[in-house]
């Protein structure tokens, strides 16, 4: 410590005021440093801005500046290879830093908080390090695209059911179920990307609320971090954390994205469905059951999403009602951003592997296909277009339809010609072209429709978008 204190037990940092310490519940709720530790880079990174932009400014001597840089280069490398130990009495990786400088360099240690608080120092440093997880986060759903995408090619033509309300509806192809998450991921990667630019901007100089009476080069210290420009206002720069709620807010959607391709995943590989098979590597077997083999990884990226969605609301609540300019309650905003972002991290890591290795059972899929007269849709259209039928009188034939077949306990193509032209005599033997699920899939060509034919354009398209 620079100075050590009045008083024993005070705080060598805002302890001159303090007669005594705070008692060892006091430091345990107060301190950060459990978790805030993780914003080291940052920190150090934020002020070796501040600590050149106060030498370029002339309100610290070069001399001073230098000492203090190469200080905090020296802690940098001691966190790193864990030679230093926090201590939680100096409650915050903020003062941790700033008493280990002292140790290292004596009193210019003292002059680098200059025109600076802990609350421009944190929402900077906060910042910076969402930035990276937003970057970080990005990328990784940018390779899930790619896996998604590749499978996508090689199953552009793979007929399976597709599905309203989990029942049987049209035969879609399996490329073009998983282009639809590649879609959603894309959305998601936009979300992120109109965070970080909202993001971009530097509070530091915003000082503990107001500014500060020192001629600061706020544009240096913005420019030198990778920010866009300076935030305007020193009390909305030292309270605002719309930065870590838009992050939460991407990453529980995205959240849930997943959890949505994972209860696929467990639908699909149930022996009912047995659509899809995943590998050994992202499964796991039963103590007791020796034929299982469990889709536990998918199981709890379904599982996690509630905890992302949970680490959003904690911030809001955290946020909602607080006074201008900071409040202590804001210390809480780290571990919910942390969680979060690590969970989805390896939730997207699992995912990825899970969709790379997956096996498609493409016969069973195109068997599955056609149960539950999907291609009942294909002899209304057909109606329509070759007979000039209107379609809501189509539709009404071909429920007719649908129930002689039901009644039979056969599928729509088993049906003969004649009893379909009892039903309606404007029916000839040009229907059963439409019935194979092949078919059906391969005449919906309409844009950003399931034939074949699309979803290998899409495909292409799909590379050129987000990879
Ligand atoms: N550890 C604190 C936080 O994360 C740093 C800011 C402390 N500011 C203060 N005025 N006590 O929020």
């Amino acid at each position: 410590m620079t100075n050590p204190p009045d008083q024993p037990g005070a705080s060598a940092i805002w302890g001159g005021r303090f007669a005594g310490g705070p008692s060892v519940v006091m430091q345990r709720i107060n301190a950060s440093i459990d978790f805030d530790q993780r914003l080291y880079a940052q920190d150090i990174r934020g002020s070796k801005a501040h600590c050149r932009m106060l030498v370029a400014t002339g309100i610290l001597s070069a001399e001073d500046g230098e000492a203090i840089v190469a200080g905090l280069e020296r802690i940098r490398q001691e966190i790193e290879s864990g030679a230093l130990t926090f201590r939680s009495e100096l409650e915050d990786i903020h003062m941790n830093v700033e008493a280990r400088l002292a140790e290292l360099i004596g009193e210019p240690a003292g002059r680098l908080h200059t025109a600076r608080s802990r609350n421009d120092q944190v929402a900077t440093d906060f910042r910076l390090w969402v930035r990276d997880a937003v970057d970080g986060m990005g990328s990784a759903l940018q390779g899930l695209q790619a896996a998604l995408i590749d499978q996508a090619e090689t199953h552009a033509a793979t007929v399976m059911p597709g599905f309203t309300h989990l029942q049987a509806a049209q035969p879609v192809t399996f490329g073009h179920h998983l282009l639809a998450y590649v879609e959603m991921f894309g959305r998601d990667r936009g979300r992120l990307a109109d965070a970080r630019a909202r993001l971009n901007e530097c509070p530091l100089g915003a000082a503990a609320l107001a500014g500060t009476s020192f001629p600061i080069d706020r544009r240096q210290t913005a420019a030198e971090l990778g920010f866009d420009r300076p935030a305007a206002n020193s009390l909305d720069a030292v309270s605002d954390r719309d930065f870590a709620l838009e992050f939460l807010a991407a990453a529980a959607i995205c959240a849930v994205h997943m959890s949505r391709l994972a209860e696929e995943l467990v639908i699909w590989t149930t022996a009912q469905f047995r659509f899809v098979s995943l590998s050994d590597a992202f499964t796991t077997g039963s103590s007791i059951m020796p034929q299982k083999r469990n889709p536990d990884a998918a199981e709890l990226i379904r599982a996690k999403a509630g905890r992302v969605i949970g680490n959003l609301n904690a911030l809001l609540i955290v946020m909602k009602g607080l006074p201008l300019a900071y409040s202590k309650d804001m210390q809480d905003d780290k571990e919910p951003v942390f969680e979060a972002a690590d969970t989805l991290e390896l939730s997207i890591a699992a995912m990825t592997g899970m969709i790379r290795d997956l096996t498609v059972h493409a016969e069973r899929m195109a068997e599955s296909a056609g149960a539950g007269f999907t291609t009942a849709t294909d002899i209304a259209d057909w109606l329509v277009r070759v007979a000039a039928v209107p379609f809501r009188q189509a539709h009404h034939i071909t429920g007719r339809i649908v129930r002689l077949a039901e009644e039979r306990g056969c599928g729509l193509a088993e049906l003969p010609l004649g009893e379909l032209q009892a039903i309606d005599g404007r029916i000839d033997a040009q229907v059963y072209s439409v019935l194979p699920v092949e078919a059906s899939a391969a005449s919906r060509t309409s844009y950003g429709g399931t034939a074949p034919a699309n979803v290998a354009a899409a495909v292409l398209a799909a590379r050129q978008r987000f990879l």
